[in-house]
């Protein structure tokens, strides 16, 4: 076994593939090229991923989208999770789900789970007495990378159908439906939106995954809700730096290093937090960049829009920069 290991990282090494040896540094990856990369699990540990891994077709057969759960938390039940079942009226009726308010989609990345969207889900209530679900597909999540990403679209078109059989049983209003999705949550969002034709008022892309994604006609794009934009927190890297929304935010450049970040997990997550800053104190203001140079460099000086927020009219484009601090609140 040991011999094996020792064999394979050779064999890595002469294709040009040097297999990364200190957890989280990802200074040797190349976008397209490399064929490792460290990607934080859901609690933000470090775990290596071989991108070129092969294709596992039980995998994708055993675990797709049919397996989502639809965890709803209100300002009644701000703790505990009530499951919403789709096709399963009493599951609706018995629960605090109000069609007058808002609706909130939460949605983890690789290896999270329902409740790695904790920090969202506690600062929207704080800012509204919404029906917030936080989308548990843990169990597609937690394979190996490259599965995971083939079934992405699978998650995210379940999620689009429970949402439309929510709102056509149920009540509700696609002018009050924000989804929101970290990392791989981004893409699971964008299948979501395109699943329902773009009815979704407003669709949020936290750092929208990178490896296998910066040419996929799967991943996020700004057709898949009326409204979509994107935080850019670790472009080139764990997240997509390309501006794939309407309005794309590139907070301190938009790439690894954040402020306050020492380990490559860091950046990537910090889209999340900012946004969920956002939520409540709603003072990240960007300023419009003439081009992506400006806002690598951060150096942006035009218009002022501001970044995040549950504004369900909020309406834009283009590229902004800012500046933040280097921890909570930001
Ligand atoms: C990054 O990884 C380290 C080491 O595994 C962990 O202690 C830390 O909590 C992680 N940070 C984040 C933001 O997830
Ligand atoms: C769910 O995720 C949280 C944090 O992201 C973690 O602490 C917990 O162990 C996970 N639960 C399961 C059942 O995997
Ligand atoms: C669920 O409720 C809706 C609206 O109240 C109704 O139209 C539908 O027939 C119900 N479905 C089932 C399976 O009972
Ligand atoms: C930022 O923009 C100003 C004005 O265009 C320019 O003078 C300056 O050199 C730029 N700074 C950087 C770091 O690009």
């Amino acid at each position: 076994m040991r011999f094996l290991v020792i064999l394979s990282a050779l064999v890595a090494l002469c294709a040009g593939h040097a297999i990364p040896t200190i957890p989280g540094d990802n200074s040797h990856y190349v976008e397209g090229e490399s064929r490792y990369v460290w990607i934080p699990d859901g609690e933000g540990v470090p775990r290596l991923v071989d991108l070129e891994e092969p294709a596992d077709e039980s995998f994708s057969d055993a675990r797709n989208g049919a397996n989502n759960e639809y965890w709803l938390f209100t300002r009644r039940n701000p703790n505990n999770h009530q499951l919403l079942r789709i096709n399963d009226n009493d599951s609706v009726r018995n629960s605090n789900y109000n069609r007058d308010r808002p609706l909130t989609v939460v949605v983890h990345g690789w290896n999270g789970n329902g409740t790695s969207a904790r920090l969202a889900v506690d600062a929207l209530l704080h800012e509204g007495d919404n029906n917030v679900i936080s989308l548990d597909w843990s169990i597609v999540a937690s394979g190996p990378y490259t599965n995971v990403v083939r079934n992405v679209p699978s998650v995210g078109q379940h999620l689009g159908n429970f949402v439309q059989w929510l709102i056509n049983n149920h009540g509700g209003n696609w002018n009050n439906v924000h989804l929101i999705g970290a990392s791989l949550g981004a893409h699971v969002i964008g299948n979501a939106g395109r699943t329902v034709r773009g009815r979704i008022a407003r669709i949020s892309g936290l750092d929208p995954a990178g490896p296998q994604w910066s040419d996929s006609s799967n991943a996020l794009n700004r057709n898949d809700a009326v409204y979509v934009e994107c935080i850019h927190t670790d472009g080139g890297l764990l997240g997509i730096f390309d501006p794939i929304g309407d309005a794309n935010f590139y907070p301190n450049g938009g790439t690894n290093r954040q402020p306050g970040c020492s380990l490559s997990n860091c950046s990537h997550v910090r889209a999340y937090e900012l946004f969920a800053a956002s939520v409540i104190y709603n003072n990240f203001i960007g300023r419009r960049c003439a081009d992506l140079n400006e806002a690598r460099n951060n150096n942006c000086t035009g218009a002022n829009f501001l970044m995040g927020n549950t504004d369900f009219s909020k309406r834009g484009s283009g590229l902004y920069g800012l500046s933040t601090g280097s921890e909570w609140p930001f």
